[in-house]
């Protein structure tokens, strides 16, 4: 049974997906059953995926205006062939921001919350779901 937020993707077509809301059925696409994608929390020493995340004027995280997330301590690529394709914040109430990136944009964006932020995740490409747990 799928869980609420996992990620699948198509490994004939490449379709990736979200589960929205939670079904009994098995996901499957080009007749095959999509993969589940897992996250990854621990960068193997390049500090390119995990996002650093710094405070909006007055608060980190912790019912401020917002954050400023960055992706990775050394800049991620965002070339053509190899990029960040979104970057999504949940808060403590459940709430979803997301941006979605194109090849040669910034990898530092701003998410407007008054909420506690519990997770950032990021979805690199070619290298998968990276995810932040904050609190
Ligand atoms: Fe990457």
């Amino acid at each position: 049974m799928t869980k609420k937020r996992e990620i699948y993707k198509c490994e004939i077509c490449g379709n990736i997906t979200e589960v929205l809301h939670i079904g009994a059925g098995e996901l499957v696409c080009c007749g095959q059953a999509m993969k589940l994608i897992t996250e990854k929390t621990e960068d193997a020493g390049q500090d390119k995926h995990l996002p650093v995340i710094e405070q909006l004027p007055d608060n980190v995280c912790k019912g401020g205006d917002g954050i400023i997330v960055k992706i990775g301590e050394v800049t991620h690529p965002m070339e053509e062939d190899h990029y960040i394709e979104w970057v999504e914040v949940e808060t403590k109430t459940g709430k979803i921001g997301k941006h979605f990136l194109k090849p040669g944009d910034s990898t530092e964006m701003e998410f407007q919350t008054r909420d506690e932020i519990v997770e950032v995740r990021v979805y690199c490409n070619v290298h998968g779901l990276w995810v932040k747990k904050i609190s």
